[in-house]
């Protein structure tokens, strides 16, 4: 099942529309292998995010089905400010996520949890990084906090 959550803050003061976007296996944080990913589920990180940026209307989206993601991405690429993109094992393999980030307007800045490059080295190539704005590696749930802060300067 996909999850799909918003921010309430978008009532009082939303300026700016940022997507986050978190691919397969992303909805067992917290319990999934806990060492590389810490305990913290994605939908209590994102009640953080959504207090500590008021003026941004938050809006995550996660799915385990390619497909979706891309469905997600035609949505919001034409009228959202940000996107932040988890693609999990999917940066190792999909070209059609990289087409569909080529393809819309929206920028994307590209986030692992994980450092990626002290990794098996199948997870050191990412299909995505080449049409992303940039790349948040290996910082923890602290990269989502990260890119957002960007698109807010920017
Ligand atoms: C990940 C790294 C990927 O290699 C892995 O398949 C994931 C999570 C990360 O956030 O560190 O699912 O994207």
């Amino acid at each position: 099942m996909d999850h799909l959550q918003t921010s309430k803050n978008k009532e009082n003061f939303a300026t700016m529309k940022i997507l986050i976007l978190n691919g397969p296996n992303l909805n067992l944080l917290g319990v999934r292998e806990p060492d590389i990913y810490g305990r913290q589920t994605f939908e209590s990180f994102f009640g953080q995010l959504c207090s500590e940026f008021p003026e941004v209307s938050l809006e995550y989206f996660q799915s385990n089905h390619e497909g979706a993601l891309i469905d997600k991405l035609h949505e919001v690429g034409f009228t959202y400010d940000g996107i932040v993109c988890n693609a999990g094992a999917y940066t190792h393999t999909s070209i059609a996520i990289a087409d569909a980030i080529a393809g819309i307007q929206t920028p994307v800045v590209e986030v692992h949890i994980s450092n990626v490059h002290k990794r098996e080295t199948f997870r050191h190539h990412s299909y995505l990084a080449a049409v992303c704005a940039g790349s948040i590696v290996g910082l923890g749930l602290q990269g989502y906090k990260l890119a957002i802060a960007w698109f807010l300067q920017r």
